[in-house]
């Protein structure tokens, strides 16, 4: 079914027409949109005011124009004209009833399947391989997982690639490292931990010891020229790492459709390079290539060192080469910290030049701080990925543990978990991506505020008045009696439920999982009020199932939002 907004986007887009079937308005958006005051009504369309310079008339009077042209509309109550040429729409409340009832019928809740036929790859979390996961990477992994949901449910096929730093500079000075001051003890406790340990211990000594760093250099040469000792030493580090990578998407939930490091390019590297040789793309600079986008105004990129090595953005347009190849995608989607910002524009940019057409978008995110602790790998007191899991669980438990009290200890912990992760993961989902991102506990886990446990206890909150609605009128089904939008409770809770598909259309498209977010806080915030207001299994008979029937909606809107951020919904809390 087609969400109120589209059909009524519809409707004006006709009236507009019919009022001025001498103009070709395609290119003008005539569409409308949900109001932000309902003082205008539920929706608006401004379509008028685009239209005044290509009419040559005044946006009101074009905007009378194409509400008299208007076919009369059974779902529309009243249409105001407002302002300078606003047109301001009120739905009627039967028809919105009408409406609701077929929407509990629809799985999809009228999210249209707009990617239908369309590929999107989304290359997201990508951590380094021998360097433990961090909380910086928490935001990569869960707004690019958030997105991957959203795009799949639109439609779309969804390629999640973690494109894995596994082929940087990073392994000559791990293998000196792991030569010279491994302690076989810790690697067996924890295999990252060690690596991380190696590493810094060897970067630390290349910073004061040149010879250090001609050995580290040697070491890289012989791995990308094959030599099987450090070949098995770098799988080895992968493979480690991968394993400890893992444990932490199983607890998120993530899941990938493809795990190509870096390594997976490495052999296209030189054909790329001779290629944007050949194409006069790049040219020899101080014995480097390299590509030169003064015209974009921005620095040149090496794509191959003087030694001979390949960079970073080398593989990255290895890598667009190959998903082309393979699938064909009409965009791949790229999250990751704002400090890339400039990678990606040199890499676009070089990558049109060379006849990609593909859309190329770069999502980027501001960096998450924690008051008291930093997240740079290098330096102390960072707070890693799982500590930070490990403690929003504990937290959680205690939470749960006094609202429960009655529950099992093995329930609790399930739900504590489920009500953890969601928090950690809503704090960061429910910010515009490119702010900085303060994480505090008391804001993660409030009960009051817009936090995941707050959502999934309003969820909760509704599964248990349909249980005692269940309880106390076994022979009833709410289905069985029509909806009624009688209090103004109900119509504003009603109003908002409709709103989901654009929430979710919007929140992919723009890339910004914290506009559905806020969408379901709104929609948990008209409930919330509308559970106090209005009686619910004390109401008349039909009346009581009317509200349960709104209840149900209400949930199935909540729980599929959620799900849709990757974020669980247990029944109890
Ligand atoms: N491994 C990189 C990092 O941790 C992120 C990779 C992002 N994806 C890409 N195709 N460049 O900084």
């Amino acid at each position: 079914m087609k969400s109120i907004e589209i059909q009524l986007s519809e409707w004006m887009n006709r009236a507009f027409r019919a009022a001025f079937p001498e103009v070709d308005l395609s290119g003008f958006p005539l569409g409308v949109t949900a109001t932000t005051e309902e003082a205008f009504g539920d929706y608006q369309c401004n379509a008028a005011m685009g239209l005044a310079r290509v009419l040559k008339k005044k946006p009101r009077d074009i905007a009378e124009a194409a509400i008299q042209a208007a076919a009369p509309n059974p779902a529309i109550k009243k249409v105001d004209l407002a302002g300078p040429g606003f047109i301001n729409i009120t739905l009627d409340e039967q028809a919105l009833a009408r409406y609701l009832e077929a929407l509990q019928a629809d799985q999809r809740l009228a999210v249209p399947r707009t990617g239908e036929g369309r590929t999107v790859v989304m290359d997201y979390s990508s951590p380094n391989v021998a360097k433990p996961m961090h909380i910086g990477h928490i935001r990569s992994t869960v707004i690019g997982n958030a997105l991957d949901r959203l795009y799949r449910f639109l439609g779309y096929r969804v390629i999640a690639d973690n494109h894995l730093g596994d082929w940087g500079t990073q392994f000559g000075l791990l293998i000196l490292g792991y030569r010279h001051f491994l302690d076989p003890e810790a690697m067996k406790r924890n295999a990252v931990e060690e690596l991380e340990r190696l590493y810094v211990e060897s970067y630390e000594r290349a910073q004061a010891d040149e010879a250090w760093r001609d050995q580290a250099r040697a070491e890289l040469v012989k791995l990308q020229k094959g030599d099987p000792e450090n070949e098995a030493l770098w799988k080895q580090f992968g493979e480690l790492s991968l394993a400890e990578f893992e444990k932490i998407y199983a607890r998120l939930g993530v899941s990938f459709d493809l795990v190509r490091g870096e390594s997976f390019y490495r052999d296209r590297l030189a054909g790329i390079v001779e290629e944007l040789n050949q194409k006069g793309l790049a040219v020899e600079s101080e014995g480097a290539q390299v590509v030169f986008l003064d015209d974009l105004k921005l620095p040149p990129c090496i794509v191959q060192k003087k030694d001979g090595g390949y960079n970073y953005a080398t593989t990255d347009l290895a890598t667009i080469r190959s998903r082309i190849m393979e699938f064909a995608p009409d965009k791949i989607v790229y999250v990751t910290d704002e400090r890339q910002q400039l990678h990606f524009r040199q890499l676009f940019a070089i990558a049109e030049r060379m006849g990609c057409s593909t859309e190329l978008v770069h999502v980027w995110f501001g960096l998450m701080r924690l008051p008291g602790a930093t997240f740079s790998t290098r330096q102390g007191n960072v707070i890693r990925l799982e500590k930070l899991l490990d403690e929003a669980e504990t937290r959680a438990l205690s939470i749960v543990r006094e609202s429960s009290p009655s529950m099992s200890p093995e329930q609790q912990r399930e739900i504590a978990r489920a009500v953890g992760i969601g928090a950690v993961k809503y704090a960061d989902l429910s910010q515009h991506p490119q702010s900085v991102v303060t994480f505090t506990w008391e804001k993660a886990l409030a009960l009051d505020g817009n936090s995941a446990p707050y959502l999934q206890y309003a969820c909760a909150r509704i599964a248990s008045v349909r249980d005692k609605y269940g309880e106390r009128f076994p022979d009833r089904n709410p289905i069985d009696s029509p909806i009624r939008l009688e209090h103004p409770m109900e119509r504003k809770l009603a109003v908002r439920i409709v709103r989901f598909p654009e929430a979710v259309e919007r929140a992919a498209h723009q890339f910004k999982p914290n506009v559905l977010a806020d969408y379901l806080y709104d929609l948990a915030q008209a409930y919330s009020s509308f559970y106090q207001n209005v009686p619910f299994l004390k109401a008349e008979d039909e009346v009581r199932e009317s509200r349960v029937r709104l209840c149900m909606l209400t949930e199935a809107t909540l729980r599929k939002g959620l799900n849709l951020l990757g974020i669980e919904t247990p029944d109890r809390i």
